[in-house]
């Protein structure tokens, strides 16, 4: 019997209602395999923080650090800000990549046989689902995030935080903000060593089963770029089996949409892994599709790419799958890391789940063209996991 122990964080708006449909599924697994999970639900988010003047208890940091892994509903509630600005909830998403250097936002994109696009406001199979399958490599601890990074991390750590230096910009004028956009070496080596061992690892790009890395940058334009592409040509260089190719990040949003087929990894920064992924989702069906880990030497945090959709909060209708695919990626990481094969073939066993389910199309919720509700899908999902496991 292994045990293992998930923090879960709920959060904000409808993360509790999907984080409810991934805790059915391990609760599912500790009663039929071997594999047991203890959970430490922690309470965070914006409007926790409204409630409460905190984004989550005191402690919670250190929760996380012991746990074997995080699964993440969604952070962000209307109105919610603390003085200084900063997104009351940050100490939580931002706070863990910073504090627990999660370096690697690995986004996949995949697109599941038979999912309904929405697109020009109607629903449509527009893309055969073979040509999207790619994954994004976001880099997480920097780059026009490292202020808002820093000072979350710092309220959860006690540690020092970086503040930006009184700077004179001639020919403007009034009242300035800006951002430092840190790139650094250490950083970029990090992020990009991690592209090429995932591009190892998959089948290719679906184009032509080749094995490619695209560095993604405005290296026409920002110094940081031309660093994050220097060192993207060092490390490509000692993966000669590997093919490597370049875009500006406003050409690949239109190549993404375009030929997503050509693509098999992709590595970015942070702010332009942050928009490209949200664009990329609509390949796989939109929000509700798109799942993610924060990856790091140590520790690990899930969870779907959407926000909290304050509208859609409560209703039961916003679609999990998101969120399960993500707990599928913990699964499979957990699996990997203690060299447990049971938990990796649990983790394929949600994917043939999520996949027979798609590809039924009966029980799916609005966004992809059904009117089940967000519950519905998460005990369908148990279902063919049960008998799955049986
Ligand atoms: C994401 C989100 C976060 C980000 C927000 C909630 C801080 O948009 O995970 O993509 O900007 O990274
Ligand atoms: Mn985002």
């Amino acid at each position: 019997m292994a045990d293992y122990s998930v923090v879960l964080l709920p959060g904000d708006g409808t993360g509790p209602e999907v984080i409810n449909q991934a805790q059915k599924i391990l609760d599912l697994i500790n009663e039929k395999t071997s594999v047991g999970f203890n959970y430490d639900t922690i309470q965070c988010g914006g409007e926790y923080f409204l409630n409460t003047g905190k984004e989550w208890e005191e402690g919670s940091f250190e929760r996380c650090k012991n746990a074997d892994s995080m699964l993440l509903g969604a952070i962000g509630w209307p109105g919610a800000r603390r003085k200084n600005g900063d997104l009351a909830g940050g100490e939580v998403v931002l706070g863990l990549r910073s504090g627990l250097d999660l370096y690697a936002n690995v986004r996949p994109i995949k697109l599941f046989n038979g999912v309904q696009h929405k697109i020009h406001g109607k629903y449509k199979t527009v893309w055969d689902s073979k040509n999207v399958d790619l994954c994004i490599l976001r880099e997480n601890t920097e780059g026009l995030y490292y202020g808002a990074l820093q000072r979350s991390r710092a309220r959860s750590t006690g540690e020092a935080f970086f503040e930006s230096p009184e700077l004179e910009f001639p020919g403007l004028s009034g009242e300035i903000a800006w951002d430092p956009r840190p790139i650094s070496e250490k950083g970029s080596k990090r992020i990009i060593s991690k592209a090429f061992e995932i591009s190892s690892k998959r089948n290719g790009a679906p184009s032509d089963n080749k094995s490619r890395v695209t560095c993604v940058d405005k290296s026409n334009v920002a110094r940081g770029c031309q660093l994050f592409r220097k060192i993207f040509d060092n490390i490509a260089k000692g993966h000669s089996n590997i093919e490597t190719n370049y875009a500006y990040i406003d050409a690949f949003t239109m190549w993404l949409i375009r030929n997503p087929e050509e693509f098999d990894v992709v590595v970015t920064s942070n702010m332009f892994g942050d928009i490209a992924t949200d664009l990329g989702s609509v390949l796989q069906g939109g929000m509700g599709m798109a799942a993610s880990g924060n990856i790091g030497d140590k520790h690990a945090l899930f969870e779907p790419v959407h926000g909290s959709s304050p509208k859609y909060a409560g209703k039961n209708i916003v679609n999990p799958i998101a969120t399960i695919n993500s707990l599928q990626m913990m699964l499979e990481w957990l699996g990997e890391t203690h060299n447990n094969d049971e938990l990796i073939q649990i983790s394929n066993l949600v994917t043939k789940a999520v996949g027979d389910q798609i590809q039924e199309g009966k029980i799916v919720t609005y966004d992809l063209g059904g009117s089940s509700s967000t519950s519905e899908v998460g005990d369908d999902l148990v279902k063919r996991m049960t008998a799955l496991l049986d």
